[in-house]
């Protein structure tokens, strides 16, 4: 499978960017420092400066709306272009970086690969926010390609191996339309930490997947028996050919919080709420450390043989072809077997 597919893909969260702050991260092979200016507007570059090729994740910093270079302080702005330099003299006209498409949706960050650099023709939709928790997350590093991991969510056959999940069931057909891509499906599950908080040990599960290119997918999870609604983002980036960095992320909402246990009734509603939250995260990071294993050492098998009860898996690695774009035809042949 080539490495790096189109798409939307995250490079870190909201909150971990102030005004004024600067990541570096490695993405899709390359370096690239995200800042945010003083105004707020989050920008995306090629971390090395066309002057000399300083390093921006080493000492350069945003003054105002500019990203200052650390080495001889040559500015830019958000579209990449140098307006001056640290001597106060006129800029290079050829001193511009590679600016990448960033979006912020949802509190991630994310940004646009594409392999013949084109710009998107796809977003990632805005969500409403109102009543839920503030996003927390984990990140892990794994030897593994998103189009594996994604299609995890449609493996409905793993869950009772590798989760122990119980009763599985499809609740409706997976539908494709154009990058999105849906399933919903339903489970019973002892969660650890659930068990701990709930009466019931065995709880209904109810998962609805949406997914949007291989970087993106968001669970909305229902659990009606306790009035809990979470929301799970599974974000795999591929930071080089073989390395993907992938982040989880979790959101909840509780319409009614009676059902909890007696011991945490007295928790103000705000504190409740980030506890539940944390158990999600951390019954999700779970269920997802249960699959390294499998996923580090697994091989892509295509064409795959599949069987009754194994999910729309099939159905999902035909809309995946889409996300290569024009590559070799010998690359291609390695995805479609
Ligand atoms: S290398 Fe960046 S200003 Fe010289
Ligand atoms: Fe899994």
């Amino acid at each position: 499978m080539p490495p790096y597919p189109n798409g939307w893909f995250a490079f870190g969260f909201s909150d971990e960017l102030p005004r004024g702050g600067l990541l570096s991260r490695p993405f899709m092979g390359q370096d690239v420092v995200v800042y945010r200016t003083q105004s707020g507007q989050a920008c995306a570059v090629d971390a090395y400066c066309a002057h000399l090729g300083a390093h921006f994740g080493y000492g350069g910093s945003v003054e105002g709306e500019l990203l200052r270079c650390p080495f001889h302080g040559f500015c830019y702005d958000t579209h990449g272009i140098c307006v001056k330099t640290g001597y106060g003299t006129k800029p290079p006209p050829k001193a511009a970086l590679k600016v990448w498409h960033l979006c912020e949706t949802n509190g991630v960050l994310l940004l646009y690969h594409d392999c013949a650099n084109a710009a998107p023709t796809w977003d990632v939709p805005a969500l409403e926010l109102d009543g839920w928790t503030r996003a927390i997350y984990r990140k892990f590093t794994l030897f593994d390609h998103p189009q594996e991991t994604t299609e995890n969510s449609v493996d409905i056959g793993h869950f009772a191996f590798v989760h122990k999940y119980r009763n599985t069931r499809m609740l409706r057909e997976a539908v494709t339309r154009g990058t999105y891509l849906s399933t919903a499906y339903a489970a019973q599950r002892a969660a650890p930490g659930l068990a701990r908080l709930f009466p019931n040990a065995w709880l209904d599960f109810q998962f609805e997947t949406q997914i949007h290119g291989l970087g993106y997918s968001l669970v909305n999870v229902t659990v009606p028996s306790v009035n809990v609604q979470a929301r799970l983002w599974v974000l795999p980036t591929p930071i080089d050919e073989e390395r993907i960095q992938l982040y989880l992320a979790t959101r909840i909402k509780i319409a009614e919080s009676r059902q909890v246990h007696p011991l945490l009734a007295p928790l103000p509603k705000r504190a409740l709420h980030a506890l539940i939250n944390r158990v999600m995260l951390n019954s999700l990071a779970n269920d997802a450390q249960q699959d390294f294993v499998i996923w580090q050492n697994k091989k892509y098998v295509q064409p795959p043989a599949l069987a009754e009860g194994d999910g729309p898996i099939g159905k999902y690695r035909q809309w995946a072809k889409q996300f290569y774009g024009d590559v070799d035809p010998e690359v291609r042949s390695q995805v479609e077997g």
